[in-house]
């Protein structure tokens, strides 16, 4: 494995150290406790901002705000200008895409090439929320009712909406958020992950200068237990947008109980990647691997088991690893980075826990298998991409979201057993299928209980394009026309007309 030691680091405007305050009514202010935490480059330790930490006091501002704009002029902002509003901050984003690239890559440590490589569906997301500005519509039902009653329905806003987001793509999660709200016509407080907080600071900068009106969005950074917990659980907030952990889900679940406000969920997985022994396995190898190496493995629907047709088990888990000792990892900033480190000690600990895990469980590390100390990655978060070969079904690393870059390598013969074998988890949100077998692709692809299934691809996404899981990786779908659903009610108007 190739470490990088070259870092042409240059300062980053948004990320110099300075003290970054929250976004409430359009105004930037201090946290009401005055309090503020600190956010860290996770490949160096470098400290680029001090932020305004946001708690429950924050929140109620935030959300009454929210609720002024919602009631108020906000109300009454048409389709075409609320589209517009979305068009405008998609070239905003445009125009600063390397800089919010770069922000991502230093506030949580994706590689460059990734952060700008979402490029693409970043700005497709905004055009297509704004799309959907003025494709919202309600229907006429014809009913059997006697005489003359006209029935039809209306969408409206779900309103107040809590957005709580993770680390591990600050840009597009912020996004995913916001670009729905606006297009519905509701309004957002967001609550970005602590470890990351300032890609959707610098964000929320530009909803203003888009001329977002105040407190349609609101950004309110701070940690989960308080901030989180006190949007979760507001009696004001109509609907929560949660991604994160499937333990957090849980909680947002009960917060949620108080004022039964809608939720959705996007949480984690521990998705199957099937490769037949038909399969191109070229095509196969890095597409296996960087199911789950991208990002450093920190994405919702890696494909982090990895099931392999016995035949070519011994030849594709080598070639597998022998990918994975080849990746550059390194520092984000380094164009020449494919792995940048984990978001932080603390992930980094969850991550190396399960290393040992899976040794002392029997499993056998034919590539990585511990953490990367030396020189210039002493500083960082840094994990070897990782793959266990000769897992069991039944084993921690089998079973658990690990989050990290780690490949479970399971073996199997018989395609009845396996979609068995496959859907034997608790999750259900990516999945992959390597064949040349186009029957087989077909069969496998019904069969899998899965939001998401990538044959002979992993992790396409696109915004026209429903994402989200089944069993417990959540509900509710991002993307496509379904997700604008989320955020509206459907009223039926009955009027009698004789
Ligand atoms: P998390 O689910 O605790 O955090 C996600 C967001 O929820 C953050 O903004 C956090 O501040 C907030 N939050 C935490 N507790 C909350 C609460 N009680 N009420 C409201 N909001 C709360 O995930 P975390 O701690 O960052 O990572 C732990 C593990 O979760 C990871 O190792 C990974 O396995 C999984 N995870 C999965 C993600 C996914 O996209 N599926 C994303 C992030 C983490
Ligand atoms: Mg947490």
């Amino acid at each position: 494995m190739a470490v990088t030691q070259a870092i042409p680091i240059t300062r980053h405007p948004y990320a110099d150290g300075s003290y970054k305050r929250m976004l409430i009514d359009g105004q930037w202010i201090d946290a009401a406790s005055g309090k503020r935490f600190e956010t860290h480059n996770p490949a160096t330790g470098e400290l680029l901002a001090s932020v305004a930490e946001g708690d429950v006091e924050d929140i109620n501002r935030a959300v009454a705000a929210a609720r002024r704009a919602f009631e108020g002029p906000w109300s009454k902002v048409k389709p075409y200008e609320r589209q517009g509003l979305l068009l405008k901050l998609a070239d905003l984003v445009e125009k600063h895409f390397e800089e919010l690239s770069q922000l991502d890559t230093m506030d949580m440590g994706a590689p460059i090439s990734r952060t700008r490589g979402n490029r693409l569906r970043v700005l497709g997301m905004l055009r297509y929320y704004a799309g959907q500005a003025t494709a919202l519509h309600g229907e006429t039902i014809e009913n059997s009712l006697p005489g003359d009653i006209f029935s039809y329905t209306l969408k409206e806003p779900v309103g107040v909406v809590g957005a709580i987001i993770p680390w591990n793509g600050p840009l597009a999660a912020t996004v995913w958020k916001i670009g729905p709200a606006i297009a519905t016509g509701c309004t957002v407080v967001l609550k970005p992950a602590e470890e990351a907080p300032l890609t959707s600071l610098r964000l929320a900068e530009l909803c203003m200068e888009a001329g977002v009106p105040p407190g349609v969005v609101n950004v309110v950074p701070g940690y989960g237990e308080t901030a989180g917990a006190a949007l979760a659980s507001h009696p004001d907030v109509d609907k929560v947008a949660f991604t994160g952990s499937h333990v957090t889900g849980q909680s947002i679940i009960r917060a949620s109980a108080g004022n039964l406000k809608r939720v959705s969920l996007e949480l984690g997985g521990k998705s199957p990647d099937i490769v037949f022994a038909d399969a191109d396995l070229d095509a196969a190898v890095p597409g296996a691997a960087m199911a789950v190496f991208a990002n450093s493995g920190q994405i919702c629907s890696a494909g982090t088991r990895l099931f392999v047709e016995e035949k070519v088990y011994d030849e594709f888990v080598g070639r597998v690893a022998e990918f994975g000792k080849k990746l550059q990892v390194g520092n984000g900033l380094d164009p020449g980075t494919q792995i940048g480190p984990l978001v932080s000690q603390q992930q980094m600990d969850r991550v190396a826990g399960y290393l040992d895990i899976g040794q002392k469980e029997g499993a056998k590390a034919v590539a990585g298998g511990s953490r990367l100390t030396e020189g210039a990655l002493s500083k960082g978060f840094f994990v070897q991409p990782t793959v266990f070969a000769n897992v069991q079904d039944n084993m921690r690393i089998a079973q658990e979201e690990i989050f990290g870059p780690v490949i479970s390598a399971i073996s199997f013969k018989d395609t009845d057993e396996l979609v068995k074998r496959a859907n034997a988890t608790t999750f259900g949100l990516g999945s992959g299928v390597w064949t040349t077998n186009v029957s087989k692709a077909h069969q496998v692809a019904k069969a899998l209980r899965a939001g998401s299934v990538w044959v002979n691809c992993y992790q396409a996404m696109d915004p026209a394009v429903p994402f989200g899981g089944y069993k417990m990786s959540g509900y509710g779908r991002e993307s496509g026309k379904q997700h604008v659903e989320e955020y509206l009610n459907v009223k039926a108007v009955w009027i009698k007309t004789a």
